[in-house]
């Protein structure tokens, strides 16, 4: 089939919803570490990663070892019969993750990893309402969109009582129209107002993203999590991390994106980076609350042998390569050189970020959100040969994601092709 053949049938036989970037959809054939090629060999610096999920660059040898093997000798089992990966990749999930975390339940998304942390906190606190936060994402289940804060992503079938969105620490769009630090964290303090105004005053959790990913990498006031979360258990909810984006070191430095903010959640939920693009999702919760999930559950794929052998590559890159470190010292660069091409540009609002979790705010006259700016840039980065992503509520913040063990000379050379694209579209 040629890419036109292609892109007809895709017309044709997928959801209209299944939507892609740029004027003419990308088919991609191939890819090595941080290089894809597409259907007509062109190549491409892939600066998303799918979307934060190749962590470790497309096809990576210790990762496609360990798949090749684990796929030769047992492919699946159900979570009705034991094996060794989940069982070791468990293991290595308490050791890594703060504080009481200690037991997972795996399944093959984020989507049902959020699922199940809320279903266990509600079984744990024996409550049912649910706070989350406006400009969340939190997948495409019922559930899921329900928790979900962008109206564009909220076509659920049926609305779920009980779910609240408190204000996010989206500090260059205050919604409270302050500015940190004078706000004192108004954004944090009103979460008490918020569930004694809005909830019977006994909730079962708080759910939210260390960074906002699809929201368009909102990085929070570093005190903020430990304000939400005191208010949050004064009230007997329990806080869910959800680490779908910031987990297993792509914010830099620390494995997980609340341990920059110093707080230690009951339960943390993970997919996208996890198993370097192998389907899986994750929960990990401390014992009590993973107890209080009686009654039975199974999950078909969920931890299914192959996808936690490529977590537990994916893992033991991470730790082997340093790349915890390599990621603080990389980003911290990639962050400098952005913030030199936004004092050039007038469009670039906010470059913001931790690690390699990078967001430019695109904006016009007076912070206006500028989407169409940004469809521009894509189109001229996708010519010269880069790709990236883009999030927030009006579509207008570019994400910036390269795997995590890039090198420097490929992010000076994304760095100038966003120069080149910014300077045309200017
Ligand atoms: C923070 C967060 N949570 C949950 C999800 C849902 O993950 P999935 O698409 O694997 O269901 C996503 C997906 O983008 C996400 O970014």
């Amino acid at each position: 089939m040629d890419s036109s053949e292609i892109r007809k049938k895709h017309k044709e036989f997928l959801f209209p919803c299944v939507a892609n970037y740029y004027a003419e959809p990308l088919i991609l054939t191939h890819g090595q570490g941080e290089l894809v090629y597409d259907s007509e060999g062109k190549e491409y610096l892939d600066f998303f990663c799918g979307i934060l999920t190749t962590m470790l660059g497309h096809s990576h040898p210790r990762v496609n070892a360990s798949v090749i093997q684990q796929i030769e000798k047992l492919q699946h089992t159900s979570t009705l019969y034991q094996n060794i990966p989940p069982v070791k990749l468990a293991e290595k999930m308490a050791l890594i993750t703060p504080g009481e975390l200690k037991q997972s339940f795996f399944t093959n998304s984020g989507s049902e990893a959020d699922e199940t942390a809320v279903l266990a906190a509600k079984k744990f606190t024996g409550r049912d309402e649910v706070i989350a936060l406006r400009h969340a994402y939190s997948g495409r289940s019922n559930l899921a969109m329900n928790l979900t804060a962008h109206a564009g992503w909220r076509q659920a079938g049926s609305t779920i009582a009980g779910i609240k969105h408190a204000h996010n620490p989206y500090c260059y769009r205050c919604a409270l129209h302050l500015e940190y630090p004078a706000c004192d964290l108004a954004c944090a303090t009103d979460l008490e107002e918020l569930i004694q105004t809005t909830t019977s005053g006994k909730i079962a959790a708080f759910i939210a993203e260390p960074i906002q990913g699809v929201g368009g990498f909102i990085i929070p006031p570093k005190e903020y999590f430990k304000v939400a979360a005191d208010i949050i258990r004064k009230y007997g909810g329990v806080f869910i991390s959800d680490e779908v984006q910031t987990g297993f070191g792509r914010t830099g430095g620390k494995w997980f994106g609340i341990e920059h903010w110093d707080v230690e959640p009951e339960i943390m939920t993970f997919a996208k980076g996890m198993a370097n693009g192998f389907p899986i999702g994750a929960t990990i919760a401390t014992a009590e609350v993973a107890e209080s999930m009686a009654g039975l559950h199974i999950s078909t794929f969920g931890g299914n042998p192959v996808s936690t052998s490529a977590a537990l590559a994916t893992i033991d890159v991470v730790e082997k390569d340093n790349l915890l470190e390599h990621v603080d010292n990389v980003g911290e660069q990639l962050i400098g050189m952005l913030k030199e091409l936004q004092k050039k540009y007038r469009a670039i609002g906010d470059v913001r970020g931790k690690g390699l979790m990078i967001g430019i705010e695109v904006v016009g006259d007076n912070k206006t959100p500028d989407p169409g700016t940004v469809l521009k840039v894509f189109e001229s980065t996708k010519a010269q040969g880069l790709l990236i992503g883009k999030g927030g509520l009006y579509g207008n913040v570019i994400r910036v994601t390269p795997p995590l063990n890039i090198k420097m000379k490929d992010i000076e050379r994304a760095v100038q092709v966003l120069d080149k694209a910014f300077k045309e579209v200017s």
